[in-house]
Order: structure tokens, then C-alpha cells, then sequence
């Protein structure tokens, strides 16, 4: 048994910590132990800052609710939800990339027909998202359903309404050629909730707390890896310096500025809109693959 030193305690620690029948939470308590022992040794804490680091930690705790979650906003302005998300879905190039799902998203959308619109009585200008859903082998996909949800044109989603029923999202379903029309208004950038412990550390630094203006989708279609993606405007002032990470080069799409007229739903609007064309490459489930060969 060796007793304890400066030098020895990440040794004496991890040797205690093998101590786990099941392999991987050996194997992640092993990495814990060797990375945070190291997160120490590196900054050399006082026992102040201990105390800071622990006392923030707690309020973060305590800020968490069934509406409100903290740590997983901690996980994202740090950049570590975008890399659980990258290392989970990893994708062939071609396929549309992934990213995080957000606090916002609300399920059980209301189905809308194809072309309807998602942002009926909703501030912002008219947007039309059309486009197709297809397989990396470009054969279009029917029947796929796009879950959508974003702010409005002032920057708040449903749950920072105090609205009576669904606001700004929908449920599509992509047509028998593969292809979806929608109507929303165009979503503004916005901050993340600033409040609370994040906030709090944010304020602390010179980092942008805002993410670019992004319509989020969930698309899913039997035989298809499910996708969760954002699309975001490009020419968005944030846009190199989203506050969560989620921007990837193939998600960022023109907002197309129109006059009043003729719409690609074939409505006629009386105010400029914005057009976007986006299609969504999903990548066949590795069991429907296996099937085929
Ligand atoms: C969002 O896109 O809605 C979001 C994602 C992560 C943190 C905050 C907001
Ligand atoms: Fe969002």
C-alpha cells in the first residue's frame, strides 16, 4: 500500500479506480480520473477557487428544471455537445451533417400540408423553404417527415411565448418525388438564455453569446438514418462565431430577398419575402444496407 504524495495521488487514485467489474465505466473512470487529476495539476487551483469552481457548480444544479437545463448549456457553449453529436454521426460527405437538437424543440408538432404554413399570425417576414428529401444515390425519398421548429421574426420560440397552442413549428411530409414546400417567416439570431451560471461565466469573457438566425429540422424516413440539423442564413453576423458550435459549411443557405408576388407555393404575398432551396441528403440505415447487399 503506498501512502499518499503530490507526485503519487493520480497513481494511488487510479489504481483504486480499476477497481470497476464493468469495463467501460472502468475505462471512463480511468480517462476521468487521468484528465481531471491533469486539469489540476495544470491551473493549481486555490482553495478558494475550489470552493468557486463547486459553488457554481451546485447553482448550476439548482438552476435545472423540467423547463431549464444548465449543464447540457454548459456542454454546448463549451463545444463538447457538438463533439458527441459529430462523434455519433459520423457521415459520408454528400449525406447533410448533423448538429444539436437545442433546448427548444417541442415534440408532437402539428401535422401541416405540404406547402402550409407553420408561422400563421407569427412576426417576420414571409419565407418559403422548398426543396427535396433524397438518398446519397440521389433517389428522391416519399413519405420522409421534416419536424420543424425556429424562433420568429423577433427571436423567440414557442416556449418564450406565452401562446395558447403550437408556435413556429410543423410537421411536413417530403411528396412522392421527394420533394417539400413550406412557409414560416425567417428567424432572427438570438442568445442563448444569459441568466444563469452560463450567463454568468459568459459575462465573464469577451465570447459572443449568440447563435445565427437557423430553422432547426428533425427528418425521418423508414430505411434512412434519422437527421437533426439546423439551417442557417448565410451573410448572418454570427455566423463564424455561433455560441454553441452547431455551424457547418453545408448547412448555411441564402435567404433569397423577393419583392411582393408570386411565391414558389404559388401564393401571391403582398410583402418582399425570402426564398430558400435546401435539399436534405439522408444516408440508408446500416441495416437496410446490409439487406441490399
Ligand atoms: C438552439 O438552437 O435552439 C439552442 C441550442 C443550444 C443552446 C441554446 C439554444
Ligand atoms: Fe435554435
Amino acid at each position: 500500500m503506498a501512502y499518499v504524495t503530490e507526485d503519487n495521488l493520480t497513481d494511488v487514485a487510479l489504481e483504486r479506480w480499476k477497481d470497476i467489474p464493468d469495463p467501460r465505466l472502468r475505462q471512463i473512470m480511468q480517462s476521468l480520473i487521468k484528465h481531471l487529476h491533469g486539469f489540476v495539476r495544470d491551473i493549481e487551483p486555490t482553495q478558494a477557487e475550489w470552493a468557486t469552481a463547486i459553488d457554481w457548480l451546485t447553482r448550476t444544479g439548482q438552476m435545472c428544471s423540467q423547463k431549464r437545463q444548465e449543464f447540457i448549456l454548459s456542454s454546448d457553449v463549451l463545444g463538447v455537445s457538438m463533439l458527441v453529436d459529430a462523434i455519433n454521426h459520423r457521415r459520408p460527405s454528400g449525406a447533410t451533417p448533423s448538429t444539436v437538437e437545442g433546448p427548444f424543440h417541442i415534440p408532437n408538432a402539428p401535422p401541416i400540408a405540404n406547402g402550409g404554413n407553420m408561422a400563421e399570425n407569427c412576426p417576420g417576414i414571409p419565407c418559403f423553404v422548398t426543396g427535396t428529401v433524397k438518398g446519397l444515390n440521389g433517389e428522391p425519398i416519399a413519405g420522409a417527415v421534416l419536424d420543424l421548429w425556429q424562433t420568429d421574426g423577433e427571436g423567440l420560440y414557442e416556449d418564450q411565448r406565452d401562446t395558447q397552442g403550437p408556435y413556429m413549428r410543423g410537421l411536413y411530409r417530403s411528396q412522392s418525388d421527394g420533394s417539400y414546400a413550406i412557409r414560416t417567416v425567417a428567424p432572427i439570431a438570438y442568445t442563448i438564455p444569459m441568466d444563469g451560471t452560463v450567463g454568468e461565466l459568459m459575462d465573464r469573457t469577451n465570447i459572443s453569446h449568440m447563435r445565427p438566425a437557423h430553422i432547426h429540422f428533425a427528418i425521418l424516413a423508414p430505411g434512412y438514418e434519422g437527421c437533426v440539423t439546423h439551417l442557417f442564413q448565410k451573410g448572418d453576423e454570427f455566423i463564424e462565431t455561433d455560441v454553441v458550435y452547431g455551424v457547418k459549411e453545408p448547412l448555411i443557405v441564402e435567404f433569397v430577398k423577393k419583392p411582393p408576388g408570386k411565391t414558389p407555393t404559388g401564393e401571391t404575398v403582398s410583402t418582399p419575402f425570402y426564398e430558400v432551396k435546401y435539399d436534405f441528403v439522408l444516408q440508408k440505415q446500416a441495416a437496410a444496407l446490409a439487406a441490399a447487399e
